[in-house]
């Protein structure tokens, strides 16, 4: 460990209205390829001195701030690693504060920093802050995985005054780039509209990316975002950096293109309606912002990321999945004892390994028999299962299939007993109107009642059913009418919610550390590297249509692994069941359809797509994915995912414009092998009674495959097509 003193006493310091080139000590965070370099000026400012590609020598990184002559900063705090507000501030604050005595101003200091390694590819750095005036500290820390290139950043708050700091806003990460320009990558959405990209070059001023629905907070808009430095990136080529916040509530990302053309990047929770009143002596925790840098474009910073989230982040990344059949689709709400065990046979004969009962099992005064009773009642529905759930995990059992359950235990129908018995415990403005999202309300979870009564409900399935193999834990509402009863201060409800969602997770995970879990909300309104610590999988988007799956799962692709993105067959889209299949089979293959009505020619043809995806899954779970053609701007997509050893790949291919003659005219050039091995190209997933035109009899290599490339044939009558790449 080492560690440095940046001050050597603590004084007020006089403004300076145009400040010296700083003679400091200069700060680098290293990955293997990126540096992000601070400097403590002789101020003890601590600022952003560079973030880029690491050089040989690091001290020459002392020499980077001279070479730019760009406007004066008024204020010596443009380039803050953590911008106070108050004092000489005069941009967007990365913390603003009412003290104890009623004061705003805020200055922060560098006392001190040490870097500590966590192990052979992890260290942390941290930044001691302290205002000269105030006894009142933040502590910066700057977590690096070196070989992914991703650093983690965050704070901490403490102060010693007498009596409540207000923070106003409390970020995670302040940064700040330097390029030509910025080009920036969101994504906005809706119900089963997920992840809809858009591509803007920042000009001057704020950009803001945000939510202020307190749950569900995706809906519109998740954090994550890309951000491409001179010019727009593309898949191989120019610098990007993707990053996002690792928190499921209100969060908020600002990019300010500030007077000196840099950008500065202030991250963190939502300060929307959210001062936060903090004792002494208390440690008020911001969440983590991540991001990536890769100087190869957009997939090498995705690959580098889902290495990361496989290492670190998703819950057993790097571990095994159950294939599935979901019964929402198939029954919705119209379901009973007899009719699922019929579906468990064909679970059975599906070869999949779990039968997933969806909502509608429980609640019995007001039976859950549509979304607008029973919730929050989780006993199950006497009229529909007599023999309760665990009659149910037995006669999965009985027939080789494991069984998984439904619950959204944060939720409550104003139709339930659960919402007669504790009004107390719902959020809902006690003097105004109640206001529904899917005709529900949200519990109160900053309330540790609350907290004991949604681990119980499923504390309580695994207690009564040991052998219960899989959760699908959904989230269906937004919080309206933001009040809770539990509460002294209303301005903490958004920021506790989330805290105590999280103790929750954590006491589930204590007690049942690897039984897999889904993360839905209905759809993709929860993702993030937050609560995906305590899933296995998510839930991208209620919508399966396979066509608009191409499009959204290439998307979430950029941010999350596949073996994190739950996709299933179902009737959603006119498309084959070979097409809806295909589509599927990129990420954790899931069925959500009536098998029993499937034709002889339709069954055939999953179950033995399930068999290649038993053969295949090592591959798309754990492999590299590479993005070949990008749908947005081609009549196809391709993409591919190749093991460690590049031994054995899996290409992906759809026609997504059917018009009059679309096909693949020319070869799609492969990437991520190793051009001196030899390969077989071989058709899977062939639908019975058809041929491949593939000849899976001749030897490529590696070389020609990632030069010329391979045709796969595709046209309206063949709109999809999986390829085995195996080397000899
Ligand atoms: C929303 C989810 O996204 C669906 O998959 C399904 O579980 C329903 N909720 C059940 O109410």
């Amino acid at each position: 460990m080492t560690i440095g003193k940046c001050v050597n006493s603590l004084m007020v310091v006089l403004l300076a209205l145009i400040p010296v080139q700083s003679q400091g000590e200069i700060i680098p965070v290293e990955t293997r390829s990126n540096a992000l370099v601070l400097e403590v000026n002789n101020q003890k400012d601590v600022t952003v001195a560079y973030l880029g590609k690491k050089l040989s020598d690091p001290s020459e990184y002392a020499q980077i701030a001279r070479q730019y002559r760009q406007a004066g900063d008024y204020t010596g705090l443009y380039q803050s690693a953590y911008t106070p507000a108050g004092s000489r501030n005069l941009l967007e604050p990365a913390i603003a504060v009412t003290h104890a005595d009623g004061n705003t101003s805020l200055d922060l200091r560098c006392v001190s920093h040490t870097i500590k390694a966590v192990d052979d590819n992890v260290s942390l750095l941290t930044i001691q802050l302290k205002d000269p005036v105030y006894p009142f500290e933040v502590t910066l820390f700057y977590k690096s995985y070196a070989k992914e290139d991703v650093i983690e950043q965050w704070s901490e708050i403490r102060h010693q005054e007498t009596g409540n700091v207000t923070l106003h806003q409390f970020a995670s990460a302040n940064l700040n780039l330097k390029a030509d320009a910025f080009w920036l990558t969101h994504f906005h959405g809706d119900w089963a509209k997920e992840m809809q990209p858009e591509e803007t070059r920042l000009t001057h001023g704020i950009k803001t990316l945000d939510t202020k629905l307190g749950t569900r907070t995706n809906l519109f808009q998740p954090s994550v975002f890309m951000l491409s430095l001179d010019q727009p990136a593309s898949e191989d080529h120019g610098t990007v950096l993707f990053g996002g916040l690792a928190w499921s509530g209100n969060f908020r990302i600002d990019l300010e293109m500030d007077p000196q053309d840099n950008l500065r990047i202030l991250a963190g929770m939502n300060h929307y309606a959210s001062d936060y009143s903090l004792p002494a002596n208390q440690t008020f925790s911001t969440p983590p912002f991540w991001f990536v840098v890769s100087h190869h474009g957009q997939g090498e910073a995705s690959r580098k990321l889902h290495a990361w989230a496989r290492d670190y982040k998703l819950l057993d990344g790097n571990g095994q999945r159950l294939t599935l059949l979901n019964n929402w689709e198939a029954t919705y709400f119209n379901f009973d004892e007899k009719k699922l065990f019929e579906l468990f046979k064909d679970t059975r004969k599906l070869g999949v390994d779990l039968f997933l009962l969806d909502d509608g099992w429980f609640a019995n005064k007001y039976p859950r028999n549509n979304d607008k009773a029973g919730l929050g009642d989780w006993q199950p529905n006497r009229k529909k299962l007599p023999n309760g759930v665990a009659s149910l995990v037995k006669e999965a059992t009985t027939n080789g299939v494991k069984f998984g359950i439904w619950v959204e235990p944060e939720m409550v129908n104003p139709k339930s007993e659960l919402y007669e018995t504790h009004p107390d415990w719902v959020i809902r403005q006690p003097n105004r109107p109640e206001h529904y999202f899917r005709n529900q309300l949200v519990l109160d979870l900053s309330n540790p009642e609350v907290q004991d009564f949604v681990f119980n409900v499923v504390n309580r399935l695994f207690g009564e059913n040991p052998d219960l193999a899989y959760i699908k834990f959904d989230c269906n509402a937004v919080i309206y009418n933001a009040y809770s009863a539990h509460l002294n201060k209303q301005s903490h409800l958004y920021i506790e919610y989330v805290r105590g969602l999280y103790h929750v997770l954590k006491r589930l995970r204590d007690e049942y550390p690897v039984v897999p879990m889904m993360l839905c909300s209905g759809g993709g309104g929860r993702v993030d590297y937050a609560a995906l610590q305590y899933f296995t999988e998510f839930w991208p988007s209620d919508n399966t249509d396979p066509l608009e799956r191409i499009f959204m799962q290439w998307e979430y692709a950029y941010f999350y692994p596949a073996i994190s993105m739950s996709c299933h067959v179902t009737n959603w889209g006119r498309q084959s069941i070979k097409f809806k299949t295909d589509v599927a089979m990129q990420g954790k293959l899931g069925f959500d359809i009536v098998i029993s009505e499937l034709g002889d020619k339709d069954l055939a043809f999953c179950q033995d797509a399930v068999k290649n995806y038993n053969d295949l899954k090592d591959v798309i779970w754990h492999g590299d994915q590479y993005r070949l053609v990008d749908p947005k701007h081609h009549a196809m997509a391709a993409a591919m995912t190749v093991n460690d050893t590049k031994t054995r790949a899996v290409m992906f291919n759809y026609l997504v414009n059917t018009r009059y003659d679309q096909k693949s005219r020319t070869p799609i050039t492969l990437k991520g092998l190793d051009p001196a091995k030899k390969y077989t190209v071989k058709e899977i997933n062939l639908y019975p009674g058809t041929r491949s035109r593939i000849t899976s009899s001749q030897p490529y290599s590696g070389d020609f495959l990632m030069t010329v490339g391979l045709n796969p044939q595709l046209d309206s009558s063949r709109q999809s097509v999986v390829l085995v790449v195996t080397a000899l």
